[in-house]
C-alpha cells in the first residue's frame, strides 16, 4: 500500500469511497437516489478518474429496464429487477426501503455507509473493513429499527438482510468456479461457464452443508493458477445460507448474499439490529493459485485463532472402534498410538449416556458406565503419563429420542407441533437459540473438559435441520440466525474459559467449514472418506479458499473403511501429509513392520509440518499426476508432495516444475543430495520420484543453500 494513502477515503463532492489494500482498489459511489452503487474493483487505479467514470447504462435504455450501476446492497424499489440483497416489509404491506445517503463514517480501515429509509424509521449501515496485510475485504450489513423502543409496536418483517451484494467488471466472458459435493466427497471444485441467469448457490439445512459451499470465484475464462484476474468471495457463516449471482443479458454480473435461505423472515422491532456475518471479498490479477495463497494468508492471520501454533499429529479411534469403545481398548490404541508419535489421542462416539449405536445416548454427556466404570479419568491420565494431549468427541446440538435429556426436555428441541418430526441418524436437533439451551450446552461442555483435563473437543453435528419451528416463540425463523450464534458463543465461551483448549470443526465430515466455524476452531474434519485416491480431489478443493492447517488428514487401514480400496501406507501418508497429519486405522490390527513404517512417516510429517502449515502453498501439477509445493515464506525450506493415483500407458511421470524457486539460488534435495540450481528448477523441474504402479506418492525435500 502506498504509504501516504489512506486505507479509506470519502469524497463528499462526487459522494465516492474508496477502499484500498496493498494490491487492489474497491470505489463505489453515492447515486442521485442516495443509494451506493458500485464503480470499480480490480488493480490500483488513478482515483482521480473515477467520478469521469460514466454510471453504467442498460444497453436497452428503455422503460423494462434499470438504469444505473449495480447496488451496494439492492433494495426492492426502483427500477431494480435483480435479487435484491434487501427486502423489507412493513406493517401496512408497504415493500422496500427507499433510501436517503445519512452521512458516513471512517475509522482507520474500516467504513461505513450510513442510509435512511425516506419514509420508515428504518436505518441500513453498509460496513466495509480493509487491512494493510491482505488483499481481502470484508463486508457487512447493520440494520436497525430506529423507532423509539417504548414506541408503538410497529415491527418491521425482514425477508432478505445480505451481508453485501458484489460486482464483477465487464469481462467478455464469465466463469464460475465453486464448491459442491456430499457426504463422504466434498469440496469437489466445479469449474463453469456462468450461465446468462441466476445462478443460485445455498443451503438450506441450517449447517454450511456437504453439498456446497459459501465460496466462489469469478474469472473471464481464460484465469489459471498461475495467470488471470480473479474475483472471490466467502462467507463467514455456518447455518443456512445463500448466494445469487445474477449474470444479466446486458453482460453485467453482480452477486448477493448472506445467510438464510429463501422463504425465511425475520422481525425487526423498534430499537433492534440486526447484523449479518462477514463476507470477504478478494481481487487479485495473478490467478488462482495466487488467490488460494491470499485467501489462506487472511485466514491464518485474521480468522484461525492460534495460527503460529503447529496443529498436533492425533489419533482418533472412530475408525478402529466404532461405537466400540471401552477403557482397555482406548488404553491399548492410545499406547500404540503414541509409541508412532501421535501427540493428541482422540476418544470418539460411544463414551457417553447409554450409548452403543446411534440408536440413544446423545445429549447425556456422562461416561458409559459399562464401557468406562470408572469413569474417563484413567483413560485421560494413561493418555497425558504417555505424552499425549486429550481430545473428546461431542455433538453437542443434537440429541437422540432415548436418551435421559430429550425425556426430560422434549420442548427443548427443533419442532413444528402440528409436523412429524423426520429423524436422521436417529437423532433431534436442539433449538440452540433457546437460551436454556444455550446456557446447558455451555455448562455442560465446561464442566466436561474442566472434569477431565479435556485439552481437545472434536465438535460433531451428524444432520441437516428439518421441520424447524420454535412452538410459540412470535419471531420463530429467528432459529436459523441464532441456533448458529449460540453455536458460535459456546465456543467462544469455552475457549476463552479453557485457555490452550482446541476445538476441530466436525459435521459429519466437512459438513460445516467456513470462515465463521474457523474464527474459533483450530482445524475442520475435512470429510468421512479418508480414500487417499478420493481425498486428492476433496483436498485440491478445500484448499482453494482455506489452508493445510485447518485441513485435518488421517492415514487409515487399507481396505478403505468408506470405499474398500487398498493402497499402500506411504501413499496414504504422502495424501495426508498435505494437511493438519492424523492417524484413523485400527493399529492394532497393523504389522510391526507398519508400525516402524508409520513412526517413521510420522516423524518425517513433524520436519515438513511448518511448512505445511505455515508456509505458501502452491498447486503445481494437475492431472494424471498432482503435485502440491509448500515453501517457507523465506524459502529457506521447501516440501513437494507428488500423488499419482492411477498409471497410464503412454503417460510417464514428468518432471515437476516448481515456479516459486528463486532461479538465482541452489537447492539441496535432502534425501538424494544433488545441489539444483533455481533455474532448472522453475524451468525444467524436478523428477519426483514416484514409485511405480498405481497409487504412487512421493516426498521431495529442497533446502536453499546459497546462490
Ligand atoms: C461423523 C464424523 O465425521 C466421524 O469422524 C465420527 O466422529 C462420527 N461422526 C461419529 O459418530
Amino acid at each position: 500500500m502506498h504509504a501516504t494513502l489512506p486505507p479509506v477515503s470519502f469524497d463528499p463532492d462526487h459522494g465516492i469511497a474508496v477502499l484500498r489494500t496493498p494490491n487492489s482498489l474497491y470505489a463505489l459511489r453515492l447515486a442521485a437516489d442516495g443509494s451506493p452503487r458500485h464503480l470499480s474493483w480490480g488493480p490500483p487505479v488513478d482515483t482521480s478518474t473515477l467520478a469521469e467514470v460514466p454510471d453504467a447504462v442498460s444497453p436497452a435504455a428503455s422503460s423494462f429496464e434499470s438504469d444505473a450501476a449495480a447496488d451496494e446492497l439492492a433494495p426492492q424499489t426502483g427500477a431494480r429487477f435483480g435479487p435484491a440483497g434487501l427486502q423489507v416489509r412493513f406493517a401496512d404491506g408497504t415493500r422496500g426501503a427507499q433510501w436517503r445517503f445519512a452521512g458516513h463514517r471512517v475509522d482507520g480501515g474500516e467504513l461505513r455507509l450510513l442510509l435512511d429509509d425516506r419514509h420508515r424509521p428504518l436505518r441500513a449501515a453498509l460496513c466495509y473493513r480493509v487491512r494493510s496485510d491482505t488483499d481481502v475485504i470484508e463486508r457487512w450489513t447493520e440494520l436497525t429499527h430506529t423507532g423509539p423502543a417504548d414506541g408503538p409496536p410497529d415491527p418491521v418483517t425482514v425477508d432478505r438482510l445480505d451481508s453485501a451484494s458484489w460486482t464483477a467488471p465487464p469481462l467478455p466472458d464469465y466463469r464460475l468456479s465453486h464448491l459442491v459435493g456430499g457426504w463422504n466427497s466434498e469440496f469437489r471444485l466445479q469449474r463453469d461457464r456462468l450461465p446468462v441467469a441466476e445462478t443460485v448457490l445455498t443451503s438450506r439445512r441450517g449447517l454450511t452443508g456437504h453439498h456446497a459451499s459459501p465460496w466462489l470465484a469469478l474469472d473471464d475464462g481464460t484465469a489459471a493458477e498461475d495467470r488471470g484476474e480473479v474475483w472471490s468471495t466467502a462467507l463467514a457463516w455456518s447455518g443456512s445460507w445463500r448466494v445469487t449471482v445474477h449474470r444479466d443479458p446486458g453482460g453485467r454480473t453482480t452477486w448477493t448474499g448472506g445467510f438464510g435461505h429463501e422463504g425465511l423472515q425475520w422481525t425487526l422491532r423498534p430499537g433492534e439490529t440486526l447484523r449479518t456475518p462477514v463476507y470477504a471479498g478478494l481481487y487479485t490479477a495473478h490467478g488462482f493459485g495466487a488467490a488460494s495463497r491470499a485467501w489462506h494468508q487472511y485466514v491464518r492471520a485474521h480468522v484461525l485463532p492460534e495460527p503460529e501454533r503447529d496443529r498436533p499429529v492425533l489419533y482418533n479411534s472412530w475408525e478402529a472402534t466404532g461405537f466400540e469403545v471401552d477403557e482397555a481398548g482406548q488404553i491399548r490404541l492410545a499406547r500404540l498410538a503414541s509409541r508412532v508419535g501421535a501427540e493428541l489421542f482422540v476418544l470418539d462416539d460411544g463414551w457417553f449416556g447409554t450409548r452403543r449405536d446411534d440408536r440413544s445416548g446423545l445429549g447425556d454427556w456422562t461416561p458409559r458406565p459399562e464401557a468406562f466404570p470408572r469413569g474417563l479419568r484413567p483413560l485421560v491420565d494413561e493418555v497425558h503419563g504417555l505424552g499425549m494431549e486429550f481430545g473428546l468427541w461431542v455433538e453437542p446440538e443434537m440429541v437422540n429420542r432415548d436418551s435421559a435429556l430429550y425425556r426430560a426436555h422434549p420442548e427443548w428441541v427443533l419442532h413444528s407441533p402440528r409436523l412429524d418430526a423426520t429423524e436422521l441418524r436417529n437423532q433431534l436437533v436442539l433449538n440452540f437459540a433457546r437460551p436454556e439451551v444455550e446456557a446447558w450446552a455451555a455448562e455442560t461442555l465446561d464442566r466436561l473438559v474442566r472434569e477431565n483435563d479435556v485439552d481437545w473437543l472434536k465438535w460433531d453435528a451428524n444432520r441437516a435441520f428439518t421441520e424447524a419451528g420454535w412452538d410459540g416463540h412470535p419471531d420463530p425463523d429467528r432459529l436459523w440466525i441464532d441456533h448458529t450464534r449460540a453455536v458460535h458463543r459456546v465456543m467462544d465461551g469455552l475457549r476463552a474459559a479453557h485457555p490452550g483448549l482446541r476445538i476441530e470443526a466436525c459435521a459429519g465430515g466437512g459438513g460445516r467449514v467456513d470462515l465463521g466455524v474457523l474464527a474459533r476452531t483450530d482445524q475442520a474434519w475435512t470429510s468421512d472418506n479418508t480414500d487417499p485416491v478420493d481425498r486428492i480431489g476433496i483436498q485440491h478443493g478445500f484448499g482453494q479458499l482455506f489452508p493445510a492447517q485447518a485441513m485435518a488428514a488421517w492415514v487409515t487401514d487399507s481396505p478403505n473403511t468408506a470405499t474398500g480400496r487398498r493402497t499402500p501406507l506411504r501413499f496414504r501418508f504422502h495424501v495426508a501429509m498435505a494437511g493438519a497429519l492424523g492417524l484413523g486405522g485400527d493399529l492394532t490390527s497393523w504389522s510391526e513392520e507398519e508400525l516402524a513404517a508409520t513412526a517413521e512417516l510420522v516423524a518425517v510429517y513433524k520436519e515438513i509440518r511448518p511448512l505445511v502449515q505455515r508456509g505458501l502453498q502452491y498447486r503445481v501439477a494437475e492431472g494424471p499426476v498432482t503435485a502440491v509445493h509448500y515453501a517457507a515464506p523465506d524459502d529457506s525450506e521447501h516440501a513437494l508432495l507428488t500423488w499419482r493415483p492411477t498409471t497410464r500407458f503412454g503417460h510417464p511421470a514428468a518432471p515437476v516444475r516448481l515456479p516459486a524457486l528463486d532461479p538465482g539460488a541452489r537447492y539441496r534435495d535432502l534425501d538424494s543430495d544433488r545441489v539444483h540450481s533455481g533455474a532448472a528448477l522453475v524451468r525444467h523441474g524436478i523428477d519426483p520420484r514416484l514409485p511405480a504402479g498405481d497409487h504412487a506418492g512421493s516426498l521431495i525435500r529442497l533446502r536453499r543453500v546459497g546462490s
